[in-house]
Parts: C-alpha cells; sequence; structure tokens
C-alpha cells in the first residue's frame, strides 16, 4: 500500500498516533503543521494554516485521502472549509474527519450557551462542511479523550478548592484507540457518519478528579458549581456520553497508572 495520505493535525494527541498506523500499514504519509518541520522518520512536513488556507494547496496536492484530524477549541467550520476547497480541487476520493460526540445534540443558543459549549457547535458546523463538500467523506464522533481531562485535571488542582461543574458526565476514551479506528476507517471505502466511539465506562467530575488526585498524591476540596443554558442542561442529561457505544478498552484508571503514577 503506497497512497499519498496527508494528515492534517498530526503533530497533535490524535494525530501522532494516526501517523504511526499509517505507516505501520504501509502508507506514505505528509503532516500539515502551521510550523516548518523537518522531514522525519518517513514523514514529509508540509507548512500551512488551515484558519487562513495558506499553504493548503500544495497540502492537499496528490493527496488521495486526507485524514483530517486539526482542531482548535475554535473556528474548526473555517479551518474546514478552506481544506475541502483545496481537496476538491486536488481531486482527492476519501476526506476523513474526526468530530466530538453529542456535536449534534448540543443546542448552543444564548452567550453562556456559547462560551461553555461553542466547541460543540463549531464541529457541528464542520461535520456539515464535510458532508456537503462533494468529497467521498467518513466522519468519526468521539468522547474525550484522556489526555484532555488529564490536562484539565492538572489545571482545576491548581486551586486550593475546585469548583466542579455539578451534573456533569465524561465517557473519556484512549486516543490510541481512537486512531486505530480512524485509520481503519480511512483506509476503507467512505463510509458517511460511522459509529461512534467511546471509553469503557462512565465517570462524573468528582470520580475523575479523586482518581487523578490519587494518583499524583495531592488532596484538594471540591465545590460544586451550576452551570447555566440549554447547552449545559443537555450535557448534565448526557448528550456527550454514548453508552451502547463504549468500545474503548483503556479506562481512566489504566491512563492514570502509566502516565501519573509512573512520574510520581
Ligand atoms: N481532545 C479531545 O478530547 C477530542 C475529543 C473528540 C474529538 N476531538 C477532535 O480531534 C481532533 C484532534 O484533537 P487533539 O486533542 O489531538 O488536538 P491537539 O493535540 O490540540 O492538536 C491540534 C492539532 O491541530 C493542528 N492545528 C490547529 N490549528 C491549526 C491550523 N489553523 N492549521 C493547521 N493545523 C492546525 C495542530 O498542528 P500545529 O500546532 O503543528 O500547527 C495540532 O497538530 C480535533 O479536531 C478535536 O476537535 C478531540
Amino acid at each position: 500500500m503506497t497512497s499519498d495520505i496527508l494528515v492534517t493535525g498530526g503533530t497533535g494527541t490524535l494525530g501522532r498516533p494516526v501517523v504511526r498506523r499509517l505507516q505501520d500499514a504501509g502508507a506514505k504519509v505528509r503532516v500539515l503543521s502551521r510550523r516548518s518541520r523537518e522531514a522525519g522518520e518517513g514523514v514529509e512536513y508540509v507548512t500551512g494554516d488551515l484558519a487562513t488556507g495558506q499553504g493548503i494547496e500544495a497540502a492537499v496536492d496528490g493527496a488521495e485521502i486526507i485524514v483530517h484530524c486539526a482542531g482548535s477549541n475554535k473556528g474548526d467550520e473555517d479551518k474546514a472549509r478552506n481544506l475541502v476547497q483545496a481537496a476538491a480541487r486536488a481531486g482527492t476520493r476519501h476526506l476523513v474527519y474526526i468530530s466530538v460526540v453529542g456535536a449534534d445534540r448540543i443546542p448552543v443558543v444564548s452567550a453562556a450557551d456559547r462560551a461553555m459549549f461553542g466547541y460543540f457547535a463549531s464541529k457541528l458546523a464542520a461535520e456539515r462542511v464535510v458532508a456537503d463538500s462533494g468529497l467521498p467523506w467518513t466522519t468519526l464522533r468521539a468522547t474525550q479523550f484522556h489526555d484532555l481531562i488529564l490536562l484539565v485535571a492538572q489545571q482545576m488542582t491548581k486551586l486550593p478548592v475546585i469548583p466542579v461543574p455539578a451534573g456533569i458526565r465524561f465517557q473519556p476514551v484512549d486516543a490510541g484507540e481512537v486512531a486505530d479506528q480512524l485509520v481503519e476507517l480511512a483506509l476503507g471505502t467512505p463510509a458517511g457518519l460511522a459509529p461512534d466511539i467511546a471509553g469503557p465506562r462512565v465517570y462524573t467530575v468528582p470520580e475523575l478528579l479523586h482518581g487523578y488526585l490519587r494518583a499524583s498524591g495531592k488532596r484538594r476540596p471540591m465545590v460544586p458549581v451550576p452551570i447555566p443554558g440549554q447547552a449545559a442542561r443537555a450535557v448534565r442529561a448526557g448528550v456527550i456520553l454514548a453508552p451502547g457505544r463504549a468500545v474503548g478498552r483503556r479506562t481512566w484508571e489504566d491512563f492514570l497508572a502509566e502516565r501519573v503514577l509512573s512520574r510520581a
């Protein structure tokens, strides 16, 4: 297998294992990054910015398959638009996108909704850009990666008392397992909206934080904080969970044992 595959976001948490797995499958991989990087470990880097469109024509040129993992907390629909316009001109035969569970079920209506959950509206808009691109496409929605929960836990536990968003639960998933699934989809035929991928267990925020505190040998009191708005209500009702798709095997505790306990 020697297809030319472009991985946007190939330097990120999800993109790195995606690149490794594509290489293991024998693909020729190119990575888009905003920073210029030397080619290394069989990967070619192309410099470009999806937010402005700069460098994207060259990045997609000759890419038969694009795995679009680039993203940030804002503006993913604009990044997707710049990418699909260039990909359509380049004749890409499969565009694969990673989105988030609940993107289609969170009402982002008020300013409060947008401030806390605007990311989900942006992911849904990006999904629509992909689906309407005219290119053969596959979109996979995943729950939050362990790495993201860890980052948030590290930030929150810097405070002497942790404000905990009341009633919100997560079903974190291993980014490596999401990468496995995304690569399998990328190398298959375009599937449209694929079945969601979620981790093995649903946790309350205090459960996630207690796990982290235990693993890092810390103690902190927590206070529940109510989050206003329709979006928060939907999240409390569980729209960011996919209990029927708990296909991930690595638990939050497994992740902590490797990433936090081994360093403690
Ligand atoms: N993290 C989660 O829990 C989670 C859950 C579900 C879905 N997702 C989705 O999965 C994707 C990857 O998430 P991640 O956690 O791996 O992200 P990450 O670690 O923050 O990495 C983001 C990647 O996006 C690239 N990027 C950002 N803005 C860009 C721009 N304007 N132009 C080109 N590249 C840009 C960065 O590349 P450079 O810095 O090298 O330019 C980096 O490789 C995102 O689409 C995210 O929405 C994430």
